[in-house]
């Protein structure tokens, strides 16, 4: 039997929201605490791996042996991942990375004098997930996340196979005591495999069950 154990490896973790600035002041986000991610990096480092994190603003004090990277946007989320996630066995997305970014950012302050209504255009931000999944390493084990308020299974069956992931953790945001900002979560994990419902427990519970699903495919290796 394969021992219940990270030792030796590498795991690589995006946490909580992004944020999509459109002057210096100002910013476009979501409710993602980190919370979930953050519960995933102390399950990994309890089980002997070596943990990077890289975390959009949270406020969240973890093990100090858990490396964390600090970024803002999308935009440096993506080019944080893509220089370093080579280097990692186990790659996790957990962040609430925003699909749109504003097109321009205003250097300065934006004024409200003499507008009455102000338009942002939006522009579609880099897919961190799929950039790892198509650009895989043999042997890399990929873990997405789906959050969704409709149609969940399906939905996250799709994003399964167009972002190349080994598994999908999806979750209804909707549901009471799942998704955003709580401690707890709802979860289905998805793979080509199988389909498992799990009930509500605490995000360092279902961070558990993550691993062990890992586990089982660390040891078909
Ligand atoms: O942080 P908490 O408050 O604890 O909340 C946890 C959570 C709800 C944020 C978490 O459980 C969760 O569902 N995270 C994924 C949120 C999300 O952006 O889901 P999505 O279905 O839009 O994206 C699918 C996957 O692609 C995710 O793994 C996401 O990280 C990734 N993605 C999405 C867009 C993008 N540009 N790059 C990505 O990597």
């Amino acid at each position: 039997l394969c021992s219940q154990d990270l030792a030796g490896k590498k795991v690589l973790i995006t946490a909580g929201p992004t944020r999509e600035y459109l002057d210096p002041i100002r910013f476009i986000s979501n409710r993602s605490s980190g919370k979930m991610g953050y519960a995933l990096a102390e399950e990994a480092y309890k089980r002997g791996a070596k943990v990077t994190v890289i975390s959009g603003p949270v406020n969240i004090n973890t093990y100090a042996d858990i490396e964390i990277i600090n970024v803002q946007t999308a935009f440096q989320m993506y080019h944080k991942v893509k220089d370093i996630y080579m280097q990692y066995d186990i790659l996790i997305f957990s962040a609430a990375v925003a699909d749109y970014r504003p097109k321009s950012v205003s250097e300065n302050k934006i004024k409200k004098e003499n507008r009455d209504e102000l338009a942002i255009e939006l522009v579609k931000n880099p897919d961190i997930l799929k950039f790892v999944g198509d650009n895989k390493k043999p042997g890399q084990i990929i873990v997405g996340f789906s959050a969704e308020t409709e149609n969940v299974i399906e939905n996250s069956q799709e994003k399964l196979k167009t972002k190349n992931a080994d598994l999908i953790v999806a979750n209804n945001v909707l549901e009471e005591g799942a998704g955003f900002d709580v401690d707890t979560n709802i979860v289905t994990l998805i793979s080509k495999e199988k389909i498992e419902n799990l009930p509500k427990m605490s995000k360092s519970e279902v961070a558990e069950r993550i691993f062990d699903h890992v586990l089982t495919y660390l040891c078909k290796m």
